[in-house]
């Protein structure tokens, strides 16, 4: 079975990004299932049901979330009906929505896991090597890809080795910076410590240059996106061998998408 793995969708660049190159990516590459960060695809932060609905009609069939899961309020109302979405499984004071969610693809089982990091993150939420152990020892094996949505690349590199060979993949989002650390750990798991964004190749992590540079420099403005930007996407495909549940290949695809 092939994956592919879109890391955080930024704005409306982003989502037309993955819009325009997800039907070539699966056509290209033989896809069987798609999944997307869309933590920062509404605007730049949070996620709107509209823009939950245009994502899974351009083809993504999960949506995962991050520490912007609740950037825009109005989760609240759609996110127990949103059956492709997955938000944080460890956030401390939040219970709507799913951590978790098993997909069928092609006869067999898929789990999709958001789970959040500590180290330098805001949002402070439940010890998450802790919270996926316990989740594990609760579910039955089956291909099991995590998003692990955290800062810090050793925090990420810890969570990986931990879970090696117990879960299909720890793919790493929140930095919008691609690592270049894609491999097959000892165990059988896929791992990156970050998948990078889809969105704006010309900003700073997906926001229009000049405006992030007013507002850390002068402490001027606030942060803007550039819907007219060129638009990138960086993503992974992940192979997995359907008999052990664990990976094969990890291929990371990095390309400017064209109008
Ligand atoms: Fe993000
Ligand atoms: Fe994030």
């Amino acid at each position: 079975m092939r994956i592919l793995f879109f890391g955080d969708i930024v704005g409306k660049v982003g989502r037309d990004a993955v819009h325009l190159s997800l039907p070539k990516l699966v056509k290209k590459y033989g896809v069987d299932f798609v999944i997307a960060n869309g933590e920062n695809a509404s605007h730049g932060k949070g996620l709107t049901e509209s823009n939950y609905h245009f994502l899974i009609d351009s083809g993504v069939d999960c949506v995962t979330l991050g520490n912007h899961y609740h950037s825009k309020s109005q989760i609240d109302y759609y996110i127990d009906d949103a059956d492709y979405l997955v938000r944080p499984i460890n956030l401390k004071n939040y219970s709507l929505g799913e951590g978790s969610a098993v997909f069928t693809v092609n006869g067999m089982d898929v789990r999709v896991t958001n789970v959040m990091g500590q180290a330098f993150m805001s949002e402070e939420v439940e010890d998450p090597i802790k919270t996926m152990e316990e989740f594990l020892e609760e579910t039955k094996p089956c291909i099991h890809i995590v998003d692990f949505h955290a800062d810090s690349t050793s925090e990420k590199a810890i969570f990986g080795h931990f879970f090696d060979g117990r879960v299909t993949a720890v793919l790493g989002t929140h930095t919008h910076v691609a690592t270049n650390d894609c491999h097959i750990l000892e165990g059988g798991t896929a791992f990156q410590s970050d998948v990078g964004m889809c969105g704006d190749p010309d900003g700073v992590i997906g926001f229009e240059k000049e405006s992030v540079i007013n507002r850390i420099v002068y402490g001027e403005g606030r942060f803007e996106l550039n819907d007219k930007a060129r638009m990138m996407i960086n993503a992974v495909l992940i192979d997995v061998d359907e008999l052990t549940y664990k990976a094969t290949a990890i291929t990371p695809i990095v390309s400017i998408v064209e109008k």
